[in-house]
């Protein structure tokens, strides 16, 4: 799988991290509302932040996710980001925006530049990402990517940045390839040893 190193977009260009992204990364993560349904804790610094972006390039390197900055043209400086994970013929995806940003179709068009290239990619016949039972706002985003929304998760996700650091449900949302599909050509089954 050949995974872009950057996407671009009417309005946008998507990257890869880099070092000089913590402090603008700082910026965004460390917004209590930015983070309010996120499953990881809110950036305390930009050490922190910092951090991310080290993790991204492991994450990245290791293929365990892959991870973009999302620029608005001409501007260099991140304002949100979008990653996504593979597990065979699934993918998952996630996005944030800076606040100041919000409700200005930011976080649909990156996403959607990547959600498709990953439609594109043969071995992917799911696309899933999940959002938090109350955010209608990343809901809408999903079903502008025409996504359908498959089931309510219930106890679904510890959201850290939540009073009391609930286990809340979330919603699940998927994109499936139609027709006839088939699995792998190799016999290698995942499943737990009964
Ligand atoms: C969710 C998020 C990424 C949306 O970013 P954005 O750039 O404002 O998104 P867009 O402008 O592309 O689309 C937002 C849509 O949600 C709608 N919306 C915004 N707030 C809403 C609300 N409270 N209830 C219902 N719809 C809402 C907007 O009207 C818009 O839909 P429309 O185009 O039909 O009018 C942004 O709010 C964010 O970063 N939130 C925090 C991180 C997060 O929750 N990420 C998703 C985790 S799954």
């Amino acid at each position: 799988m050949i995974v872009p190193e950057s996407f671009s977009t009417s309005r946008l260009f998507l990257r890869r991290s880099k070092e000089s992204d913590a402090p603008a990364i700082f910026e965004y993560a460390n917004d209590p509302e930015v983070v309010r349904y996120a499953d990881w804790p809110r950036l305390t610094s930009v050490d922190e932040a910092q951090r991310a972006v080290e993790r991204a390039t492991r994450h990245w390197e290791s293929g365990e996710e892959y991870a973009w900055r999302i620029t608005v043209l001409p501007d260099d400086t991140p304002v949100g980001g979008v990653a996504c994970t593979f597990e065979g013929h699934r993918a998952q995806f996630g996005y944030l925006v800076h606040q100041r940003l919000w409700g200005r179709g930011y976080a649909t068009e990156a996403a959607q530049a990547v959600f498709q290239w990953m439609a594109s990619l043969p071995h992917v016949h799911r696309i899933q990402a999940t959002c938090d039972i109350d955010n209608s706002a990343s809901a809408r985003v999903l079903e502008k990517l025409g996504m359908r929304r498959d089931c309510v998760l219930r106890r679904w996700a510890v959201r850290p940045n939540l009073p009391g650091k609930p286990i809340r449900d979330a919603l699940l949302y998927a994109w499936v390839r139609e027709g006839l599909t088939t699995g792998p050509e190799s016999d290698e089954v995942k499943g737990i040893d009964l």
